[in-house]
């Protein structure tokens, strides 16, 4: 029987990943984090599931090695990412298991990439197997339908930030993971060229809103894939308050440790103010003498409570392609080796998605 190993079964993302791989019936599951009881506890909530947990701490080799011995699949639901890197999934493919990682960006796959262990021409390691990075470079490829001349993306909204995705918002920053005011014009980055929306309206978030340009890494990869003449990136706060507490700790340096606490803090604030949501919004704007029609949408919207829960559901989905067989051995995006229509079909069934609309 397949085995899958969730590794950071545990956690806020791991749960869920736990919870849809039992309900999809994918195979045995192997609950891994530090502390065993919290990895017991999640499988005893989930009695249907054939689950066992395991005592792991990623960062001891021989102990990682015996969590991925037996695996068919490796799905990393632990961070941060940033120190994570590829060493899990390297430790996975040795074992010869496919490897799913909810977070990494492109520095994760280009350190695989940068000496990639032979099992890479058998098996298969998808980075950014979530929510963003995840679908926000997935789902914008369903309105590329013929040639774009702009597409605007927009992520955000009020959500928690748990400590490991807070660490790694302040320390995932660099051309490795993107360009603050940026934008994609032409086949290349224009450094300096958007400035913050603030105070905005826009379609499937509450109330004005800030909008801060951020080409990541992910998108303009997206752009260049997709040809489009111009693409502007934006993260949507409901306040100000995250993109403040971020600048300040940027701004005073120090072990990012340190700064954690204000900027879950900030997260915390803005559910205050609206309730949590979390909105994916994408426009396009076709090619001059494109033309329109009910098969040429131009807008996508998607919406969730909870954008953590549901980076693992686009995980667990990411563990179900691999086991049918249709995403090719190496490393890659899971934006770039999905299928968007797929993806979005069943996200449109899952109750995490509380909006799901393509026009
Ligand atoms: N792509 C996206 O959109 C997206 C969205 C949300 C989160 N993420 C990423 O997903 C990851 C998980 O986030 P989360 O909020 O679910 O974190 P979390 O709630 O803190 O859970 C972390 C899990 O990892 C385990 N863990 C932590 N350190 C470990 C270690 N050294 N060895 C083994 N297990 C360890 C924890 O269990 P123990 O403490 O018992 O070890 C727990 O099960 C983060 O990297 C985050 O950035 C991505």
């Amino acid at each position: 029987m397949t085995v899958i190993g969730v590794l950071g079964g545990s956690g806020t993302v791991g749960r869920v990943v736990v919870d849809r791989l039992t309900e999809y019936g994918l195979g045995r599951l192997r609950v891994g984090g530090r502390d065993l009881d919290r990895a017991a506890a999640v499988c005893r909530a989930f009695p249907q599931a054939t689950a066992e947990p395991m005592r792991v701490d990623l960062h001891d080799p021989q102990n990682l090695r015996e969590f991925c011995t037996g695996c068919d699949v490796v799905v990393n639901c632990a961070g941060p990412s940033y120190q994570v890197l590829d060493a899990v999934a390297r430790v996975a493919l040795a074992a010869g298991a496919h490897y799913v990682d909810a977070a990494g960006d492109l520095a994760a796959i280009d350190a695989l990439e940068s000496a990639p262990p032979p099992e890479l021409d058998e098996r298969a390691a998808v980075f950014s197997a979530g929510l963003m990075p995840g679908l926000s470079g997935l789902l914008p490829r369903l309105l590329a339908t013929g040639p774009l001349a702009r597409l605007d993306v927009y992520v955000g909204g009020a959500a928690r930030i748990g400590e490991l995705s807070a660490v790694d918002a302040l320390l995932t920053r660099g051309p490795q993971f993107g360009t603050a005011l940026a934008v994609w014009r032409d086949g290349r980055i224009v450094p300096g060229a958007l400035a913050p929306l603030r105070a905005v309206t826009l379609p499937g978030f509450r109330g004005r809103v800030h909008a801060w340009p951020f080409l990541s890494v992910e998108t303009a990869r997206l752009a260049a894939d997709l040809g489009v003449g111009e693409l502007r990136n934006y993260t949507v706060y409901v306040t100000e308050a995250i993109p403040r507490a971020l600048a300040a700790a940027w701004a005073d340096g120090g072990p990012a440790e340190r700064h954690v606490p204000a900027v879950v803090a900030a997260a915390d604030a803005d559910i205050a103010a609206t309730g949590p949501y979390y909105t994916l919004l994408f426009q396009a704007v076709p090619a001059p003498g494109q033309p329109a029609g009910p098969d040429r949408p131009r807008r996508l919207l998607l919406q969730t409570p909870d954008s953590y829960a549901l980076s693992g559901v686009v995980a667990a989905i990411t563990v179900g392609e691999l086991l049918e067989g249709r995403i090719k051995p190496g490393a890659r995006a899971a934006a770039e080796c999905l299928d968007a229509a797929d993806v979005f079909a069943r996200l449109t069934g899952d109750p995490l998605v509380t909006a799901a609309e393509l026009h």
